[in-house]
């Protein structure tokens, strides 16, 4: 049951033909839960200062959120996004999975993505972007990327704005659950994630940590256990290892 006093991803929702990167564009509409989605990004990103290619045919979208929930859960909202875009699929008869943090994967080949702002004042957030791109109907992708869409996969095309109504409203009721239960969507996440028991690399600022990725603690970190014990990676790239 939805709390009485709900917060909703959509208060406020604009939609635009072609835009720089909703990163930036969607911090002018000001209002907790406002949306932005462009059919088309000229400089869409992505996370680690790379790229999003966004042709017609992709899902971008960006959400202004004002959580003030403590700096230390920030990093618990790009995953909770993920699985959003996770759950919205298995809603079009498709199992991706999340490869840590928030890549949503079909096999080793990427659907959508995740990447978020935030913004400290003091401990707490003072306001978070969240930018979801998804490839639903666009099939071509640049040659460095292993891309794929829902349209590709599903061998027919999407009704865009259906999935992006169904995608608003399992973002709100994780928004929702957030702010009262922070940690509450991790058991669903673990289990839609396909990192957990890899053995893997992550390329961190202290260096490359190396082990098995054992789970994800409260803050949204990947737990590698290594020979040295179990080390918490909280950002940076992270490569399966053959096994
Ligand atoms: C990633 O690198 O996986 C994250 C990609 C995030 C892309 C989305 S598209 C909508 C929003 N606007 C951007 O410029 N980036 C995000």
């Amino acid at each position: 049951m939805r709390p009485l006093r709900e917060r909703r991803v959509g208060t406020v929702v604009r939609r635009v033909e072609t835009v720089g990167s909703t990163m930036d564009a969607v911090r002018e509409l000001g209002k907790d839960g406002a949306v932005l989605i462009a059919d088309e990004q000229t400089r869409g990103r992505g996370r680690q200062g790379r790229a999003w290619h966004s042709p017609e045919g992709g899902l971008y979208m960006s959400v202004l959120l004002k959580p003030r929930v403590g700096a230390e859960a920030s990093g618990l909202m790009p995953l909770w996004t993920g699985l959003a875009v996770c759950e919205a699929s298995r809603g079009m008869d498709l199992e991706p999975r999340l490869a840590w943090p928030n890549d949503v994967v079909v096999g080793t080949k990427k659907l959508g993505g995740v990447l978020c702002e935030s913004e400290v004042a003091g401990s707490r957030v003072d306001r978070a972007v969240l930018g979801i791109g998804v490839n639903v109907n666009n099939c071509i992708f640049p040659e460095d990327v292993r891309g794929t869409s829902l349209r590709l996969e599903l061998g027919e095309a999407v009704e865009l704005e259906a999935f992006t109504d169904d995608l608003m409203e399992r973002l709100t009721d994780h928004y929702n659950r957030f702010l009262t239960e922070p940690v509450a969507f991790l058991d669903d996440y673990e289990r839609c994630c396909t990192t957990l028991g890899r053995n893997v690399a992550a390329d961190t600022a202290a260096g490359t940590v190396k082990g098995a990725a054992v789970g994800v603690g409260e803050q949204g970190e990947l737990m590698v256990r290594t020979g040295e014990g179990v080390e918490a990676v909280h950002a940076g790239d992270v490569v399966e290892l053959e096994t």
